[in-house]
């Protein structure tokens, strides 16, 4: 490695977030793309052979990795602030490298999408996360009814096409997001119907078939719990904007009402967030809806939230979590959240307490007592929206606050401190 691209690395890694507390958080931003539509999305550009366009995509080092990946399987890819175009044309690598499956746990969403291409892959197992235990069993199902056989070997997955299987059924015992893309992905470039029942239903699965409509697919039903995918023989380069992050969206909300502001979101598609809106007005905010544009103003005093848990879409998302909790620290009374999706997602909440939260947590479930005097603290990120949560904590604390480990929120929040900046934040990083 060179020495300079060591010392960039390092100075992501070393960088740190100060957070002066207590600025009321007033204006206008606009959404940046999703984290969780454009992964898939550029795994998705390797099925169309050469070069597609993809536009509104984040500047999140969540995208840097999948270049990476996409680079190191044989694709020129280019970035002109937030276009990305890939060349998929040779692919010359069939394999994912450890160390970049451990710097992103979601390249498995590129297993469906190089099997489907090349008919092997070799990826490493993601194994555990932040979140606890994450499998991938029902990935590796579904490829197996696509007609690839499994096999794991010292740490590593291997997936080898050897039979073209008959209008495949694939049964998901859960809608997992990332099952049912790699079914997708896989599934695109197989001629014949492949059902998917008990889909995942989010918005990002609709944009990922939105986007392989456009490459030439033919899939129907995304968004609702069965959809229907006829393979095609060739896919072909195509032209795609990537989704509004609702998650990003609900992250900026919370930290606007969490210090009794009011925030305006340009592009974003309001009723991908209807659960979340629903708990800001169960909070006493008030919303104002168009087409594609959010105004939240801040309640003169926030209300506790008797119960939130999360569920599949539609329900209330689990990554909103975070900085939800994190704003009824300042509400008027108890909260209780339930976490319905991942079994470990409250490591977060001991680093809450050292800004004086009020939290206990009990398996799944958190309780959260609202009028906390929050003041500013050393804190370290232990997950993407576990980080998201600490700089909502800090807006709305007393003092200066000094967030490490940041490079769990540079996964998915792009540029969060000038964001953060434009509307009244007291932030930097350095
Ligand atoms: C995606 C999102 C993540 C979000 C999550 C739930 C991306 C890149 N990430 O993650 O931000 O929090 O959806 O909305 O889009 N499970 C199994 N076996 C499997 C697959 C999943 O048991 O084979 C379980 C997981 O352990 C978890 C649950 O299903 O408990 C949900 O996981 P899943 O929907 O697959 O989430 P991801 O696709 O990993």
């Amino acid at each position: 490695m060179n020495y300079k691209k060591f010392a960039s690395m390092r100075g992501a890694l070393m960088s740190k977030i100060y957070i002066n507390g207590g600025k009321t958080l007033k204006g206008e931003i606009t959404a940046h793309g999703a984290k969780n539509s454009v992964l898939p999305i550029l795994a998705a550009t390797l099925l169309c052979g050469g070069i597609s366009v993809i536009h509104n995509c984040p500047r999140i080092s969540d995208v840097d990795v999948s270049l990476k990946i996409l680079n190191h399987l044989g694709c020129r890819c280019t970035q002109e602030n937030n276009t990305i175009c890939i060349d998929a044309s040779n692919i010359i690598n069939n394999d994912i490298p450890d160390n970049l499956m451990r710097e992103m746990r979601s390249s498995v969403v590129f297993l469906g999408a190089i099997a489907g291409r090349t008919g092997s892959a070799k990826i490493s197992s993601p194994g555990g996360c932040e979140l606890g235990p994450r499998p991938i069993d029902l990935h590796l199902m579904a490829l197996n009814k696509l007609g690839f056989n499994i096999f794991e070997d010292h740490g590593y997955i291997y997936c080898d096409k050897t039979k073209r299987p008959n209008n495949p059924v694939i049964n998901l015992n859960f809608p997992s997001v990332g099952a049912t893309e790699n079914c997708m992905l896989a599934a695109a470039l197989i001629p014949g119907k492949t059902i998917i029942h008990n889909a995942a239903r989010e918005p990002e699965i609709v944009d990922l078939a939105n986007f392989l409509n456009s490459a030439g697919a033919s899939i129907c039903g995304a968004g609702l719990d069965t959809i229907i995918i006829y393979g095609k023989e060739k896919l072909y380069p195509s032209e795609h904007t990537v989704i509004p992050d609702r998650i990003a969206v609900s992250t900026y909300m919370a930290a606007a009402v969490a210090t009794g502001g009011e925030l305006t979101v340009n592009s974003v598609n309001p009723n991908d967030l209807l659960a979340v809106l629903n708990v800001f007005e169960q909070a006493g905010a008030n919303l104002t809806l168009y087409s594609d544009r959010i105004s939240i103003k801040s309640p003169k005093k926030m209300k506790f939230i008797p119960t939130i848990k999360t569920q599949v879409y539609p329900g209330f998302p689990t990554d909103a979590g975070p900085p939800i909790i994190a704003m009824l620290l300042k509400s008027s009374g108890t909260s209780v959240f339930i976490e319905n999706i991942f079994q470990n997602r409250f490591k977060y909440v001991d680093e809450l307490k050292r800004l004086g939260a009020n939290i206990k947590t009990y398996g799944n479930l958190a309780v959260i007592e609202g009028n906390s005097k929050l003041t500013g603290a050393a804190v370290e990120c232990t997950d993407l929206r576990g980080g998201a949560a600490l700089v909502v904590a800090a807006l709305a604390s007393e003092g200066e606050t000094e967030i490490g480990k940041i490079n769990h929120i540079l996964r998915g929040y792009e540029n969060i401190e000038d964001y953060l900046l434009s509307i009244g934040a007291n932030i930097v990083r350095k």
